[in-house]
Order: structure tokens, then C-alpha cells, then sequence
């Protein structure tokens, strides 16, 4: 059997954006010309919103959506205690409080009795993580708060998933996207922030691109959060084959919950809901040592994601019990795309070792 190291992840990137990226750079129009607007356009159609604003990363669109939204000191934004930090980061960045809460460890998702729990009146937005791909529970979530309380959705890992039919990033007043190289859609770096609301856009257009508004003036100091066309062009050729994106993710995912369904607790969505098979964690009781075993056998295995309480700048809240479960028992296991039916296989041999009984 073929013993090659298997990646973690590999972009399903290929001559379609090669030849995208070739024609910007024969431009000599690296940043701020159409292309930005071209993917801009097709991510707002992906997403179903009215507009979509390119920048530099995923936590960017978190810090610009915040900041748009004019959250800042003495408010307190609800944030799941079981993240990728950015989630968190970002508020604090704005000089507001990241209230943690406790996440459900079979979904990994923040559990809607906890967010209504921590409310307080000062509670100014919640943010809501579509973990991994799978899709927050949004009626469940809009139950919970009070009506004034904002719905920002962390839709990093969600790019094409779907709450009952509604595309994530189209849920709450804003979507922010990332397009990380382990995310659905890549641009190497890069992220988005999705609303219907014209007013938030051009907040955030005028703070990404140091302030400046269209009028020319800068009311107040802004950042440089954009992302180039030369990244964009690597972007339009990907959102255009989303739909063949995601179909190749619910295959590999198909494939290894067939194979380890019975073995270990694996990823689902809600029946009705779409995954967006951002990356497969399963949980299982031995993962340090089952990461430990697939890594040494060439399978770049990786936890899930943090427990934020469990980071410094976190540490004094908590305890959140479902937060450190689903920490110590996650495992990302092999994931994108382009991974084929050997070498699922090969994992599944391989963590078949860490299954107990
Ligand atoms: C849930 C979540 N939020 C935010 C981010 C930050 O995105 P980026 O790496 O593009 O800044 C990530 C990236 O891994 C993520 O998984």
C-alpha cells in the first residue's frame, strides 16, 4: 500500500486560477482594480446577500463587522467558549468583552441555553459560529436573545452550507467568511463580510481602506484590510465551482463516516441543513494518542479547535465543561477536496488502533 504522508489539507486549486492570476499580474493592476468587484459579485450571488466586501482574512471581517457596528468599550458580545481565537480576538480588538459560553460537545456549537443565560444588558451582539461547516441552529439562537441584541455570524468555515435551505452568511445582519487555505473556497489569505444592509457595507468599505469614505474625506482612522485582485482572481474561478467544491467535501465526508460511524462519535448536520464539511472531527476518548500515532505514520492529523477559556488572555472564565470535552477529544482528520478514497482508507486503519472499547 502506498505510504506517502497524507496532508492535513490540500487546495483543490489548479489551471482555472492559474491562468485567472497570470492575467492580473500581465496587467500590472495587482490590487484595487475589478477583479475585487468581480469576486465581491460573486460571493454576494453565492451568499444570496445584496453585497459582499472583500478583505485580508477571515479576522478581519470579524474586527471590520464589529467595529461597523459601532461595538467598542462597555459592551459585551457572546462568543462560544469552543472557537478558532479570532472569533474572540476580534472583539477584544474593538475594546468590547467577550462573554464565553458553553458549547454542546456533540456539535461543538454554542448551546442556545447557555448564550440566552448570558445575557446581560449590556449584551450588544452575539457571534455565531457555524463551527467546522455545520450550521448554528439560528431560530433556536434567535429565541434565545432579546430582539436588539445584533446576530453576527462567524461563517468562516461555511462558505455553501445551509440553515433549512438558507445560505450561512445570509442568517444574520452579517456574514464574515475566510478563505483560509483549509477553508472551502481559498485565497491563500483572505476573508469577507456579507449583508444586506447598505449602510454596514460602506462601513466597512470606508475602515478597510483606511478610513476613507467616498466623498473623499476620512471621518475616522481606518485600517488597510484589503485583499488584492491578484488574490481575488484566485477566488472568482473557486466561488464559481463552489457547488463542485462542496459536492467533492460531502463525498470524503460520505466516505469516512461510512467507515467510522460505528467507531467513533463523527460530524453531522441536522437533517434539512447543509454542511459545509469545512474540515471532518470526529471525538474520540484517546486523541492525543491517536494524533500522536497518525502523525507518526505520515497522516497530518490536528486537534479541532481551542477552548478559549484554557488561553491566557481567556483564562479567567469558565469553567466550561462541553468546551474542554469537545478540546481533548477532537481530531481533524485528513480533509479537503481533493483527498481520495485510499487515502480515507488509510486513516481509518489508522485510528481503528485508538478505538476502545
Ligand atoms: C471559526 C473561525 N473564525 C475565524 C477564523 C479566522 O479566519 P482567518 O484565518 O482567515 O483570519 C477562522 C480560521 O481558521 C475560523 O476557523
Amino acid at each position: 500500500m502506498n505510504d506517502a504522508p497524507i496532508r492535513l489539507a490540500r487546495p483543490d486549486v489548479g489551471e482555472a486560477e492559474l491562468a485567472a492570476v497570470a492575467e492580473v499580474i500581465a496587467t500590472g493592476q495587482l490590487t484595487m482594480g475589478t477583479v475585487v468587484e468581480e469576486f465581491e459579485r460573486s460571493l454576494a450571488s453565492a451568499v444570496g446577500t445584496s453585497h459582499a466586501a472583500a478583505v485580508s482574512s477571515g479576522t478581519a471581517a470579524l474586527h471590520l463587522a464589529l467595529l461597523a457596528l459601532e461595538i467598542g468599550p462597555g459592551d459585551e458580545v457572546i462568543v462560544p467558549a469552543y472557537t478558532f481565537p479570532a472569533t474572540a480576538n476580534a472583539v477584544r480588538l474593538c475594546g468590547a468583552t467577550a462573554v464565553l459560553v458553553d458549547v454542546d460537545p456533540d456539535t461543538f456549537l454554542a448551546d442556545a441555553g447557555a448564550i440566552a443565560a448570558a445575557v446581560t444588558e449590556r449584551t450588544r451582539a452575539v457571534v455565531a459560529v457555524h463551527l467546522f461547516g455545520r450550521p448554528v441552529q439560528w431560530v433556536e439562537l434567535q429565541t434565545a436573545v432579546p430582539q436588539e441584541v445584533v446576530l453576527l455570524e462567524d461563517a468562516a468555515a461555511a462558505l455553501g452550507a445551509r440553515y433549512r435551505g438558507t445560505p450561512c452568511g445570509a442568517l444574520g445582519v452579517a456574514g464574515c467568511l475566510s478563505f483560509h487555505p483549509r477553508k472551502i473556497v481559498t485565497t491563500g489569505e483572505g476573508g469577507a463580510v456579507t449583508t444586506d444592509e447598505e449602510s454596514l457595507d460602506q462601513a466597512i468599505r470606508t475602515l478597510r481602506h483606511h478610513g476613507w469614505t467616498r466623498s473623499g474625506d476620512m471621518p475616522r482612522p481606518g485600517f488597510n484590510y484589503r485583499l488584492p485582485d491578484v488574490l481575488c482572481a484566485l477566488g472568482v474561478p473557486q466561488v464559481a465551482r463552489l457547488e463542485e467544491l462542496l459536492r467533492a467535501r460531502e463525498q470524503v465526508a460520505g466516505w469516512y463516516t461510512e467507515r467510522l460511524e460505528e467507531l467513533v462519535l463523527v460530524p453531522r448536520a441536522v437533517e434539512g441543513d447543509r454542511h459545509g464539511w469545512q474540515a471532518y472531527v470526529v471525538q474520540l476518548d484517546r486523541r492525543d494518542e491517536a494524533l500522536a500515532g497518525l502523525r507518526e505514520v505520515g497522516i497530518e492529523a490536528q486537534i479541532g479547535t481551542y477552548a478559549l477559556h484554557r488561553l491566557e488572555a481567556y483564562s479567567s472564565q469558565g469553567p466550561f465543561p462541553g468546551a474542554d470535552r469537545a478540546f481533548e477529544r477532537a481530531l481533524a482528520l485528513p480533509f479537503s477536496a481533493t483527498t481520495t478514497e485510499e487515502q480515507v482508507d488509510r486513516v481509518c486503519q489508522g485510528l481503528t488502533r485508538y478505538v476502545s472499547e
